[in-house]
């Protein structure tokens, strides 16, 4: 069985991470074996975005990189669409794999469905109901040309079905983030970032914003820092700030809103920014931070799965069980409700996670299984 996987931006890295392993597992087990031929779109390219995460996690080399890099959204997708389509019909894969919501995922899907070549992916069926967003396009998009749609939660298969899509082709597994997270949370503890920083447990938050809808908009990114700068007065935040997020707080002059962390202890509360992180040390600062305050995706379920509070500066998420079952609540961009918010958590309001089922580490096995059933594998 010859499975491409299409990956491309950050969070596709830690998402196939225990697809690779799980499939070794199954190679090593079995006779019928996976070829894999693991493609980079090249979506991200900076060091701190991509490499840290395959040196992090002991991801191979991808076999191909395409090194498509940054543009406006059809120029981005359409050059990956042509690199695409030529490396299918060289390789001629039995099967594409894509994963989450990134303009990778939908070209990888598309190219494959033009010719022919059958689509799973990975985290299917999660909706924001917002048009609006990039991703959300994305899903909707994938999910309508994919053959095997692997679901992380029950929510998605109930978004998916209301949608036509016919139950067949639907697999409820459980959350491969959930997986690389289990699978590295003792290295992650190993790592103690916040002592390097002079920080206590519990003693400080974490900030993540790279969401187009709220960086690319000069007020609401003037209002997300305005509020983290009152909040820091009593906090000190540390914000590894997305190559995006910086161009924009330079382009719309707001840099006097954030401090370079100085590269050693902490000495006041401030809101510290610096250049992204690699996977385990990020992990290893969530799960010792009093809050997170976010506009990602997978941090959501993260702090979810460390019970760690996170306030999302969005209006809408595709993981509403985080809000009902996890530690997440949703403020929006509003300086006042975003401070309000947090002084709540930070008094000790807080919400705690619930255990969500399937959530065990073993989504990627059950993928594994499912494709080589459906190939005839097994
Ligand atoms: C993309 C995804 C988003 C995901 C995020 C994860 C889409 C539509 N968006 O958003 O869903 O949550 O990745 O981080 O696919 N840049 C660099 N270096 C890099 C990468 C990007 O400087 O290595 C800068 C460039 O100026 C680029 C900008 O960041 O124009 C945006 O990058 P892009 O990949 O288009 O979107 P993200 O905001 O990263
Ligand atoms: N992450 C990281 N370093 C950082 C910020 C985030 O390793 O500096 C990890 C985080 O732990 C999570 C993933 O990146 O696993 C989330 O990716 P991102 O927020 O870029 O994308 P999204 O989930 O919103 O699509």
């Amino acid at each position: 069985m010859k499975l491409a996987i299409v990956v491309g931006a950050r969070p596709n890295f830690m998402k196939i991470t225990p697809i690779l392993k799980a499939i070794n597992r199954y190679n090593a087990a079995n006779r019928s074996t996976f070829h894999t031929l693991l493609i980079h779109t090249g979506q991200h390219y900076d060091y701190e975005m991509s490499k840290i995460f395959f040196e992090d996690l002991d991801i191979p080399e991808p076999h191909i990189y395409l090194g498509i890099g940054s543009g406006t959204h059809g120029e981005q997708t359409g050059k990956m669409l042509i690199a695409l389509e030529r490396v299918f019909m060289e390789q001629q894969p039995n099967l594409v794999m894509v994963v989450g919501d990134v303009n990778s995922t939908l070209a990888g899907a598309l190219a494959a469905a033009k010719l022919h070549i059958p689509v799973a992916h990975v985290e299917a069926g999660l909706r924001s109901f917002d048009m609006q967003m990039p991703e959300e396009l994305n899903r909707i998009l994938t999910d309508r040309v994919a053959e095997l749609l692997f679901t992380p939660v029950q929510e998605a298969n109930y978004n998916l079905i209301r949608e036509g899509v016919p139950e067949y082709k639907i697999f409820l597994v459980g959350d491969v983030m959930i997986d690389v997270l289990i699978d590295n949370l003792d290295k992650a503890r190993n790592r103690k970032i916040h002592h390097r920083m002079g920080l206590e447990h519990l003693q400080y938050g974490v900030v993540t914003l790279h969401r187009a809808e709220n960086v690319d908009n000069p007020e609401r990114l003037h209002s997300v820092l305005d509020a983290l700068n009152e909040i820091c007065k009593d906090i000190p935040l540390i914000f590894p700030i997305h190559p995006r997020t910086r161009k924009r707080i330079e382009e719309f002059g707001f840099t006097n809103m954030i401090n370079e962390w100085p590269g050693n202890r902490i000495k006041q509360p401030a809101l510290y920014a610096m250049k992204p992180i690699g996977y385990l040390d990020f992990i290893s600062l969530e799960m010792h931070a009093a809050i997170v305050f976010t506009d990602s995706g997978g941090i959501q379920k993260e702090t979810m799965m460390l019970n760690i509070p996170c306030l999302t500066l969005r209006n809408r998420t595709e993981y509403p069980f985080t809000l009902t079952r996890g530690t997440n609540t949703l403020v929006g961009t509003d300086k006042q409700l975003i401070i309000h918010e947090a002084h709540k958590v930070l008094a000790g309001n807080r919400k705690h996670a619930d255990i969500i089922p399937l959530w065990d580490g073993k989504a990627a096995t059950r993928i594994v299984d499912v494709i080589a059933n459906w190939y005839g594998m097994n």
